[in-house]
């Protein structure tokens, strides 16, 4: 067998101190499937002294992400440290280096995607990147892969464990929503500040690459719809339940049916039937359903974070980026192509909704409601007067909606909400029926 393949760790962190620990335990596994021998040769932290201090080799530690860049055994870089401005220089000076990137790093490719790969078409040199998406989930390597011979028609998915978490509390043990966030803190699975998780644009991440990746172009941030779990009720999910649904912090993409023409890149709470597969997902779990023209709907459920999740997926990059090295190829990544290159604006998306509004209890009301409904032709499939405590000496009216625009239902919540017969802003969700 030739020289081992060097591996130079940027972060030993949550995630680099697992891609460390399986490396070892697993490198007679490796070196046994793939041939190729992998050796780390060099890891970069904020502190090497602390990482010496709890048993880490002081020969391979070092203070400098760019000694990764520099050292000529360091033939794949793994960038697992999570920054914005470092993390991105260390990826484009490996690449520029010709070496070999591995990163699991969300917010930067949603945010300098098309640069990275830009530097890894410049350099003929690849980055692999299974980790951002889904934990341990194979989804990226799904679609790069499994897929490419399929256009695809939509991809739904439950992509961020702690608001998943806090929604299956809310759900089961009937807790509010800050509730469900403390106890999701308590167990580790919401970080001190939860913003991205909750506000949902760590999910929005996700469905940045994969909508890239699915279909062709890098998707602007500010084109997609991005909605958070934060103003869900207790309310609003036992009335979806009565209603026959759960709610699924969702990200949902989807081409239009001809091609050449738009995408819809959306992450936002969503009443999904509770007979879908998607409906089961609870805890930190997370699941992707993919339709592809060809092969139909395919399912992925795993771990979507932890240590040993995401270094597996970190592993299978690596073991790529190794067979990379030996045999170099066309793929670096992403593929850009020509077929698709704009995403629909939220306006003009259809969705079958459910509305929450809080009215007095008085005769004539839901005639002044639906009148309004009825003027901007949109269709009321279902009405629901349901007993909730959270209304004081109003009431609760729950009405299910048929398709409709986005632009046609706000513009009718605009008129509802100033009625003098409601009393609250009217709660909006999109349902999804996956048909
Ligand atoms: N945690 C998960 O479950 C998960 C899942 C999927 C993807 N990810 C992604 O994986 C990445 C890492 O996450 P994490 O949870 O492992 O982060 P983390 O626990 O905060 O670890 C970050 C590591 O990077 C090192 N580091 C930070 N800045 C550095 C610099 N300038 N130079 C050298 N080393 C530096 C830190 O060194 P010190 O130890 O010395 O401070 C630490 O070891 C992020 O991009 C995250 O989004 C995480």
């Amino acid at each position: 067998m030739d020289h081992p393949i060097g591996i130079g760790l940027a972060g030993l962190g949550n995630v680099g101190a697992g891609v460390f620990q399986n490396l070892q335990r697993n490198r007679t596994l490796l070196r046994e499937r793939l041939g190729l021998d992998l050796l780390i040769q060099k890891v970069a932290v904020q502190n090497p002294a602390k990482r010496v201090s709890e048993g880490y080799p002081e020969s391979v530690l070092t203070g400098r992400w760019q000694d990764l860049v520099e050292d000529p055994a360091v033939q794949i870089v793994v960038e697992v440290m999570g920054r914005k401005d470092e993390s991105l220089q260390l990826i484009l000076a490996s690449l520029r280096a010709k070496k070999a990137v591995v990163t699991a790093n969300k917010a930067l490719l949603a945010e300098h995607g098309a640069e990275i790969f830009e530097a890894a078409q410049q350099n003929q040199t690849p980055v692999f990147y299974e980790a951002s998406v889904g934990g341990g989930i194979p989804i990226i390597k799904c679609l790069r892969e499994a897929l490419v011979g399929n256009h695809i028609a939509s991809i739904h998915g439950i992509i961020n464990g702690t608001s998943n978490y806090i929604l299956t509390r809310m759900s089961e043990a009937d807790l509010s929503f800050p509730d469900a966030l403390a106890e999701a803190q308590a167990l580790g699975y919401a970080e001190p500040d939860p913003s991205l998780d909750v506000n949902g644009w760590d999910a929005a991440h996700k469905a940045m690459i994969l909508a890239s990746l699915a279909y062709g172009f890098w998707v602007p941030k500010d084109q997609i719809f991005v909605e958070g779990i934060e103003a869900i009720t207790a309310a609003d999910i036992r009335f979806a339940k009565l209603l026959g649904y759960r709610i699924k912090l969702l990200g949902i993409i989807k081409a239009s049916e001809n091609e050449g023409s738009e995408v819809e890149v959306r992450v936002h709470p969503t009443l999904i039937p509770q007979s879908h597969v998607l409906a089961s997902v609870n805890g930190v779990f997370n699941a992707i359903a993919v339709h592809g023209d060809v092969v139909g709907e395919v399912l992925l459920y795993g771990r979507g974070a932890g240590q040993d999740p995401t270094s597996s997926a970190i592993l299978s990059d690596i073991a790529e980026a190794a067979n990379a090295l030996q045999h170099p190829r066309r793929d670096l990544g992403f593929s850009a192509h020509s077929l698709y290159g704009t995403c629909k604006p939220i306006g003009s998306t259809l969705s079958e909704y459910y509305l929450r509004l809080t009215v007095e209890d008085r005769p004539g009301v839901i005639a002044q409601i639906s009148g309004v409904l009825g003027e901007l032709q949109i269709g009321i499939s279902s009405i629901l007067q349901p007993e909730s405590d959270e209304e004081g000496a109003n009431v609760a009216l729950v009405m299910m909606i048929h398709t409709a625009s986005n632009s046609q239902i706000q513009q009718a919540l605009d008129r509802i909400s100033v009625l003098s017969c409601v009393k609250r802003a009217p709660r909006m969700i999109r349902v999804e029926h996956f048909s």
